[in-house]
């Protein structure tokens, strides 16, 4: 998670739903990481269509390092929103769990479909959505049953009013140039009354160090910078980028694009909580608030 997938920043088609398991074949983990080390770390502008070209190759590349790392923290049928290990079970977001009987869930941005899992065993009836073939192919390995969808949150290859509730943790918002893009592509899909909860980096760590120690603590950017973040090759071409906007462009995103914002999370790190993630630990955690959920709803 941001960088969600990265371990840190450097300084400076519609369907097809996947109906057959392919068999699993794990990659050298080298390759990513030569990769990684070669991409060249600015900041410069990346439309909709470089963004989603070059996370979607990074997250089939960085899929099996991503879910060997964090698999175990994120637990196969667990919905935890964050690294500060917020999960649905506690938080109630989507509604009260023996309320999730019989609803039709999209997740948005799956990953190996860990929060689907959850929420089928409550008795929903979920359905992933992800952007990258190599992450569902993880769930598909885990499995669960549900639909898994290959597709980008910005062209959702399902009917106007297919879902109860969404929701993502992470998934395609941190990522996308045009966040509105995917907020009424997922209201679109949503019947009246419906629920999209979402969580993403909290915008005030752009301002600095996506470092997990002391070094992560003192400003080192300005926060009011949208500027992406760009990873690119030898020839210029983006192999990863990240979006910024701050809380209140969050805030109007949510509501142009036709929703009510009924609640605004930000997690508070635990005292049971020792783990790292990236640029998330217990010391900046305690200190500056890592992640934020919004809660919106489709009046
Ligand atoms: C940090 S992971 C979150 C997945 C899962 N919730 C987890 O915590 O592991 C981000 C996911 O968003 C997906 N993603 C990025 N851009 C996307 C887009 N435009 N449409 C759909 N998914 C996208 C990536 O492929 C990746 O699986």
């Amino acid at each position: 998670m941001s960088p969600p997938g990265r371990v840190g920043r450097k300084s400076t088609t519609r369907e097809p739903i996947i109906q057959e398991p392919e068999p699993f074949e794990p990659e050298d983990p080298r390759d990513a990481a030569r990769e990684q080390d070669e991409a060249e770390a600015i900041r410069r502008t990346a439309g909709v269509a470089e963004s989603a070209r070059a996370n979607r190759g990074w997250w089939d590349r960085n899929a099996d390092d991503y879910q060997r790392e964090h698999g175990t923290f994120l637990g196969d049928g667990r919905f935890v929103w964050c690294p500060e290990g917020l999960d649905e079970v506690e938080a109630e977001l989507l509604g009260p769990p023996e309320e999730l009987k019989g609803k039709d869930v999209l997740e948005v941005g799956a990953g190996a479909a860990q929060c689907s899992r959850w929420l089928a065993a409550q008795g929903a009836r979920p359905v992933a959505l992800d952007l990258s073939h190599r992450q569902l192919q993880h769930a598909l390995r885990i499995g669960g049953g549900f639909p898994l969808v290959c597709a980008d949150a910005g062209a959702l290859p399902f009917a106007d009013g297919s879902f109860d509730l969404a929701c993502s943790a992470y998934g395609a918002l941190p990522f996308v140039a045009d966040p509105r893009l995917v907020l009424r592509e997922v209201r679109r899909v949503l019947r009246p009354g419906g629920r999209f909860v979402f969580s993403v980096t909290h915008p005030v760590r752009w301002a600095f160090p996506d470092e997990p120690g002391p070094e992560g603590l003192s400003v080192s950017g300005s926060y009011f910078d949208r500027t992406p973040y760009v990873e690119q090759d030898e020839e210029g071409r983006a192999v990863y980028v990240e979006h910024h906007r701050t809380l209140g462009d969050r805030v109007r995103d949510v509501v142009s694009s036709g929703f009510r914002l009924v609640d605004l999370v930000e997690p508070e790190w635990p005292v049971w909580n020792t783990s790292e993630w990236g640029g998330w630990s217990p010391l900046r955690g305690g200190l500056i608030p890592g992640t934020a959920i919004f809660v919106c709803v489709r009046d």
